[in-house]
């Protein structure tokens, strides 16, 4: 026992011990918790506190201070609320909130503290930047010019979505408004976009088939999921869009391109609205605080087209917003709508009558995305609105008893071919000049002949089919995204020789 106190020399050890100890006084200022209830603690101490400011308990739990009084103020828990009691300490680590950036998050799922939950090692990543960061300037910003492609007939056609741009995705439960999102995550694997998926107070079951859809049918490695879940403290779900934009954003800046999901900010704004009445913060319409959408327009503004000078990155957001019967005039749907550029909206009774995507043509807009899309589109879509919007009409009118006239029958022939098309399946994301072909084809009555219930099989078949057949038309319109006379031709007749042959097959 070389440190009993009966060794011969413990004294003098003792002795060199104390006086290598440092007594001078040390100034450390804590703080201390008075009470932790749903995922917040109040606090005393640290006077010098700012809103924001990360904080550090003594387990190693972190929190962020809120509502900041004369002489206490609330921490909202990142952690585990259990592990934080009365009357433990904390520190100010004189930070504000981080997240890692970088290509080592590709692949990755995370939470919204950038750690791993997909039993991965740590984020190796050499850089961190705050959740929180200012929204580019006018100046800073460009025109959208370029498309997202979604692979989606509807979307590209009717409602296309550029680069920067921000569409709201917005509908009732289960109306296939996650399904959309993925698909377009998904099609991205054939694009230079860097998809970010980040899923805000969502069941663990939802997420899982959301990470198992992309890695089946997508390209993971160019995908970060950022998952604030159901079961995770308020405070991390609060952050999770903020924590996720940081990350898109980090492409952005470097002149790359990136698609940034947030699924979906209704629960967002119901967190939002925990957080706030917890903290006392006088309740304002439908008992959300009065600052939510600056809340949602602080977060949304950051998605944008730089210009050349900023190095021409894009970051586009698909919000997800979701309503109560279709009541789009609720208060954070309207919000939302208000803040973004264009909303598609999911309706229930087309989802129950079988579309899908179940897009309500008539109240869905896209106010920036026409503009930017491809030439050869505009080309062919500019009239497929308008007929399918006559169609839906007379075909209410043609319910209750047959108006008989050549014009009406035509324009019904066509509507349900349309709206035979716009009917796509999940994982069937379609090429640009897939799309084109069918709505030239379309537009030129090859597809009059055909019955609707078969477009489904042919449209299977004609990437392949266009490429063995008319390669020149098809290579010219994804060389610059011009459709010119003669490779209309060749498309048009491609389209026509698949319907020849689907029906003799
Ligand atoms: N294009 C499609 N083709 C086939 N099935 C689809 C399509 N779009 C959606 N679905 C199906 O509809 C169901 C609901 O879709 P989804 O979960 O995306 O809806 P949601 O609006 O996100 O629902 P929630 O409100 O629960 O988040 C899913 O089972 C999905 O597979
Ligand atoms: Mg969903």
């Amino acid at each position: 026992m070389p440190d009993h106190p009966l060794a011969p020399d413990w004294l003098d050890r003792s002795r060199a011990r104390l006086a290598a100890t440092a007594l001078a006084p040390e100034a450390e200022a804590v703080g201390r918790v008075v009470r932790v209830a749903d995922g917040i603690a109040r606090v005393t101490g640290l006077p010098d506190v700012a809103l924001g400011a990360l904080l550090r308990f003594e387990g190693g739990q972190h929190g962020f201070a809120q509502a900041l009084d004369r002489d206490a103020f609330d921490v909202v828990l990142l952690d585990d609320a259990n592990a934080v009691v009365a009357g433990d300490r904390l520190s100010d680590t004189g930070a504000v909130l981080r997240v890692p950036v970088g290509e080592a998050l590709l692949g990755r799922v995370v939470d919204p503290l950038g750690r791993p939950l997909d039993g991965g090692p740590a984020i190796d990543s050499a850089e961190t930047r705050p959740v929180e960061r200012p929204a580019p300037s006018i100046i800073e910003r460009d025109l959208v010019s370029a498309p997202v492609e979604t692979g989606v007939l509807v979307i590209d056609s009717l409602f296309a979505v550029g680069r920067g741009q921000r569409e709201l995705l917005v509908g009732d439960r289960a109306t296939g408004k996650t399904a959309l999102a993925v698909d377009t995550i998904i099609n991205q694997k054939n694009s230079d976009i860097i998809s970010v998926y980040v899923a805000i107070g969502q069941r663990a079951t939802a997420v899982e088939r959301v990470i198992a859809a992309v890695r089946e049918h997508g390209d993971p490695g160019r995908c970060i999921v950022v998952v604030g879940s159901a079961a995770d403290a308020p405070g991390l779900q609060w952050i999770a869009p903020f924590a996720g934009m940081t990350m898109a954003e980090y492409f952005r800046d470097r002149g790359g391109h990136a698609l940034i999901v947030l699924d979906d900010l209704s629960k967002h704004a119901a967190t939002h609205r925990e957080l706030a009445l917890l903290t006392r913060e006088p309740p304002g319409r439908e008992a959300y605080p009065g600052d939510i959408f600056y809340l949602h327009a602080r977060l949304l503004e950051r998605a944008a087209k730089l210009s050349s000078e900023c190095g021409g990155g894009s970051l586009t957001a698909l919000p997800i917003a979701e309503t109560d019967a279709g009541n789009l005039s609720a208060y954070i749907p309207t919000n939302l709508i208000s803040i973004t550029d264009g909303q598609i909206v999911f309706d229930t009774h087309l989802f129950a009558a079988g579309q899908r995507p179940a897009v309500n043509v008539g109240l869905s807009v896209s106010r920036v995305g026409g503009k930017a899309q491809a030439q050869a589109m505009q080309a062919v879509s500019g009239r497929v609105r308008l007929d399918y919007a006559q169609f839906l009409e007379l075909e209410m009118f043609t319910r209750f008893g047959g108006i008989s006239n050549a014009r009406v029958s035509a324009q019904i022939v066509r509507g349900e071919r349309v709206r035979a098309l716009l009917n796509q399946p999940r994982y069937c994301g379609l090429r640009l000049v897939d799309q084109v072909a069918l709505l030239a084809a379309l537009a030129e009555g090859a597809l009059d002949a055909e019955i609707p219930g078969r477009l489904p099989a042919l449209r299977t078949r004609l990437a392949t089919w266009l490429d063995a057949h008319a390669p020149d038309a098809v290579a010219e319109v994804q060389a610059d995204g011009m459709l010119r006379d003669e490779a209309r031709v060749a498309l048009v007749s491609a389209v026509a020789a698949l319907v020849a042959d689907g029906g003799m097959s």
